[in-house]
């Protein structure tokens, strides 16, 4: 299908351009527009068939209900049994604006657009454009947001066009939605009015004129949810979003460890950072300036501006390849009870907690797990392991390095090689007890960082272990090029050639633990540098 695109006036003055797209509405084809809350794909919702092609369009499970649009109060009777006092009280406050009402629907909603629910959502948009489209087709229009089914809600004409380019009539290009998430849903049917999906207009507003009002808590484990959508996977980029949480301090302190061990491991990050924590990354971006995007998403104190940012945000994951999303929380107030919702929900419930204080007060030490893979476990890893235990206390004592060695094909039980060991007690490390072992999946879990000598002992182990594939990086990848290409095997070649494998690995595990240490422990921009040299 070929999608038009007709560009207007944010303020809805181009009669003449909406004129035909209203027509291609009211006669059953698709047409995307702004709202003040995110772009919508609408349908004339009394035509049950125009209806079924937005599920379509969008790939979108057939028992979530629409939300029906309205361009005037006056259009909501024909389509509901009655309307309650309370209805009428927040209608009056409230629209039109980012407020959806659930009524109990009349025989004139076809029942495709309510998923067979009895009860019928129905919001007046406070866009100009969307009000005078809806007006000039003359029939509610169904529409949910203008977003392919499970990807966040587009923000802008550019969005909504990546996601529904060659699925829709038309896509009018009114500017960048104001509000930025989507209205919030409320049932008034029973006697605490409950909020059903956070959104646009806040729980404090809704108080101010209702009363007591509740917030529909996720998911009840029996029965169906109260609101069809809250069940589905949602607002989610290609990349898996993790959320920190805890105190501004703390979020920024457990994102740069959590970044760091993605960076180290070659994954391209993105953080989505308030305006207040940006500083806080600064010493990753200067480490990792191609692999690392940080977002401000804005300040903590102004959450319409978070909220407008966010799901563009969300998606800029997909346009620079980010492996990873890592994302701030914000507080629960106002339009930051929605922005929460929506991040948790792209999270899918992935948290990364802030780094435990230890009970005795003193500033916590965070721990990094490093795995050191070579194949036969006799020779490069076990150098690797006593170098890096060794090169870790002096470079990044800020850390706690866990560190162990393993083989891709390692005979059990042999001991280090004689000219291993002869390497490593130049440097004063004994390898004596070493045994080898080969490398099983419960080392790969426990490892935040698996460092390989070579690529292809990188290939065997996501070929092996793919679920860990993100934490395995060669040794040249993790020291940022400090090591320019594979470790060889010294395995069989003499003295100097262990000698020449134990060099690059101190100069590639040191710069491994210089960069540790520069993103991991500056936490009031190298601050606690100054501390150490002053020492
Ligand atoms: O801001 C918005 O609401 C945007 C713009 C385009 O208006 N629209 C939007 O629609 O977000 P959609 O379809 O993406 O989300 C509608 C939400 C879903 O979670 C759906 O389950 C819920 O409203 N919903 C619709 N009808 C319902 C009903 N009868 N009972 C309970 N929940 C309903
Ligand atoms: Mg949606």
């Amino acid at each position: 299908m070929e999608t038009k695109i007709v560009k207007v006036d944010p303020f809805g003055r181009d009669e003449s351009l909406l004129i035909p797209c209203a027509e291609v509405l009211r006669r059953g084809g698709l047409v995307a527009f702004p709202t003040e809350t995110v772009y919508g794909v609408g349908a004339n919702a009394l035509m049950p068939e125009a209806v079924s092609r937005i599920f379509e369009a969008k790939g979108r499970p057939q028992d979530n209900p629409l939300i029906v649009h309205v361009s005037r109060p006056e259009a909501v009777a024909p389509l509901v049994r009655d309307i309650s006092k309370a209805a009428i009280l927040v209608m009056e406050a409230f629209w039109p604006g980012p407020l959806t009402l659930l009524f109990a629907r009349s025989d004139l909603v076809p029942p495709v657009v309510t998923a067979g629910l009895p009860t019928v959502a129905i919001r007046m948009p406070d866009h100009p454009v969307a009000q005078r489209l809806i007006d000039l087709a003359g029939v509610p229009v169904a529409a949910p947001s203008a977003n392919l089914s499970g990807k966040p809600s587009p923000t802008t004409f550019e969005d909504t066009l990546k996601d529904l380019k060659g699925r829709v009539d038309i896509i009018v290009d009114g500017g960048p939605s104001g509000i930025g998430v989507e209205s919030t849903v409320l049932d008034i049917s029973g006697p605490v009015p409950k909020i059903l999906r956070p959104g646009g207009l806040s729980l404090e507003d809704l108080r101010s004129v209702l009363g007591e009002v509740e917030v529909a808590s996720g998911i009840p484990s029996q029965g169906p949810p109260p609101s069809p959508g809250m069940k589905y996977r949602h607002y989610a980029p290609k990349a898996p979003v993790f959320l920190v949480i805890g105190s501004p301090e703390e979020q920024a302190e457990a994102l740069r460890l959590h970044a760091a061990k993605h960076l180290l491991a070659g994954k391209r990050v993105l953080i989505l950072s308030s305006s207040e924590n940006l500083p806080a990354y600064a010493a990753l971006k200067e480490n990792w300036p191609e692999s690392l995007t940080v977002l401000e998403l804005g300040p903590r104190e102004d959450l319409a501006r978070v909220a407008s940012r966010l799901f563009s945000g969300l998606r800029h994951g997909d346009e620079t390849g980010a492996d990873v999303i890592l994302s701030e929380s914000f507080p629960e107030k106002g339009l930051g009870l929605a922005i929460q919702n929506r991040l948790e929900r792209a999270s899918g419930g992935r948290t990364i907690k802030p780094i435990a204080e230890p009970p005795h007060k003193s500033p916590a030490r965070p721990e990094m797990n490093v795995l050191l893979v070579c194949t036969g476990n006799t020779c490069r890893s076990p150098m690797a392991e006593v170098l890096l235990r060794e090169i870790g206390k002096a470079e990044c004592p800020e850390i706690g390095l866990n560190v162990m060695s393993r083989g891709t094909a390692a005979a059990g039980g042999m001991p280090a090689t004689q000219e291993a060991m002869r390497a490593v007690a130049e440097r004063g490390l004994d390898l004596s007890e070493h045994k080898s072992r080969m490398v099983s999946e419960k080392d790969l879990s426990w490892a935040d960082l698996v460092i390989t000598m070579t690529k292809a002992h990188k290939r065997t182990l996501v070929e092996r272990y793919p679920s860990y594939s993100g934490k395995v990086a060669t040794l040249s990848e993790a020291s940022g090029g400090a090591v320019g290409g594979d470790v060889s095997d010294p395995f069989g070649l003499g003295d100097p050639a262990y000698l020449r494998a134990r060099d690059e690995l101190e100069v590639g595990l040191r710069a491994v633990c210089e960069r540790i240490r520069r993103v991991t422990s500056n936490r009031d921009g190298g601050k606690q540098d100054e501390d150490r040299s002053g020492k």
